[in-house]
């Protein structure tokens, strides 16, 4: 019997705190006019000191899980699509894991950049149709602007923070995701990229002397491989999953900028009105992009159960990809009793990440911390 992943669950987080394009426009020589009619946006959500990648993540994450008839426990597997991870190791899906007590999971990051809650998707999804796994978390989310030059006008006026997440279950019910375009160009890695921090420059005074720890981006090379391959992979994608274009009734594509999707929109000889389009709020969120206006979507009612739904992403990589699924009305029947006993287990997840913390202090002191068989 054909086994199919379904998206039984999503939902987003943001930080508190709002840049508009006025605000930027003090910090760096710009202004909201041709912020506005270079790229569209208007305002981006910036993290405070207490938001990070991983905390927006586990609140998307328990966002997504909550109407959904399963618990943080039932889950096998956790991706998180990020380019701004809290550390280079350990991973952020492990920090995500511990925050919201998926014990049973095996958790990972994934970095394709802005492509890469595609790439999440569709290993997910896999995974899922083969049988080796019933239900898995997929995460977007980023802290950008911790790594944006703010005196560079040309990328800080670009990025946001922010989270989305879709919870993946097995079915037997025809529907949810079906085909995935995954593609790259590493000879085009420099166009967009962060040079310092790495093994190859470690981070030192000169590179942050040189402002190498932030993000560098030649944006009009990026923007002229960005309209070519969203009509490219969204062509392909439609192929694969035996549609033509005119069968799709949304597309969600990566929220870079405008111009982007409308030349994107023109390419396919699409209507403009079935782009999903909500970047004048966020800016760029990279990995986050493309579940914060699918879940926006959804809100407002414009994906509905038997929707044919491309989404299509480009980043840094180079990186592209696009993945087809049809939309299912997930049964959300959750009593105020099984909410209440989620509200414990959360509670309780964080006293067992406590209480593991102190469990291997006591063990350090009781064996001793060296494994060295002659000490
Ligand atoms: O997830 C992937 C991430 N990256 C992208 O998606 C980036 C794709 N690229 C883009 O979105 C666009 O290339 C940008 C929005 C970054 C730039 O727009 P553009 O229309 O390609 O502008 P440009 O780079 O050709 O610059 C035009 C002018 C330049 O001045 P001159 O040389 O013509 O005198 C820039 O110095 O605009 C100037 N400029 C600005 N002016 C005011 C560049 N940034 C700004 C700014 N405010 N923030």
């Amino acid at each position: 019997m054909s086994r199919f992943a379904h998206i039984t669950g999503w939902g987003t987080a943001t930080p508190k705190r709002v840049l508009t394009n006025e605000e930027l426009a003090q910090l760096v020589d710009t202004s909201d006019e041709w912020i506005v009619s270079r790229t569209g946006i208007h305002a981006r959500y910036i993290a405070d000191q207490d938001e990070t990648t991983a905390s927006l993540a586990a609140e998307a994450a328990c966002r997504a899980l909550a109407p959904t008839n399963i618990e943080a426990h039932d889950l096998d597997l956790i991706i998180v699509a990020t380019s701004s991870p809290e550390h280079i190791f350990p991973a952020t899906a492990c920090l995500v894991q511990d925050e919201i007590g998926a014990i049973n999971a095996g958790a990972f990051d994934l970095s394709a950049a802005c492509t890469g809650f595609i790439f999440a998707l569709n290993m997910a999804a896999q995974a899922i149709r083969t049988g080796s796994i019933d239900n898995a978390l997929v995460i977007g989310s980023e802290t950008l602007s911790r790594l944006v030059n703010w005196e560079d006008r040309t990328t800080c006026i670009l990025f946001g923070d922010g989270a989305g997440a879709f919870v993946l279950q097995g079915s037997d019910r025809p529907g949810g995701i079906y085909t995935c375009v995954m593609r790259s160009d590493g000879s085009g890695g420099d166009l967009l990229s962060l040079p310092a921090g790495g093994s190859k420059i470690p981070t030192s005074i000169k590179t942050v002397e040189q402002n190498l720890h932030t993000i560098q981006m030649n944006g009009r090379e990026v923007f002229r491989f960005a309209t070519r391959v969203m009509a490219s992979a969204t062509r392909e994608v439609v192929e694969s999953a035996g549609w033509t274009i005119e069968q799709v009734d949304r597309v969600i594509p990566h929220q870079a900028n405008l111009r982007i999707i409308e030349a994107a929109a023109r390419g396919l000889r699409m209507p403009m009105d079935k782009f999903v389009v909500n970047l004048e709020k966020y800016g760029n969120t990279s990995t986050a992009s493309i579940p914060l206006a699918a879940c926006e979507a959804v809100e407002r009612g414009m994906v509905k159960a038997g929707d044919r739904v491309v989404l299509v992403g480009f980043g840094a990589g180079l990186t592209w990809g696009a993945l087809s699924l049809e939309w299912v009305e997930p049964e959300r029947k959750v009593s105020p009793l099984v909410r209440r006993r989620r509200r414990v287990f959360a509670f309780l997840a964080r006293v067992r990440s406590f209480l593991r913390r102190i469990q291997r202090k006591l063990e350090g002191l009781i064996w001793g911390t060296s494994t060295h068989p002659d000490r």
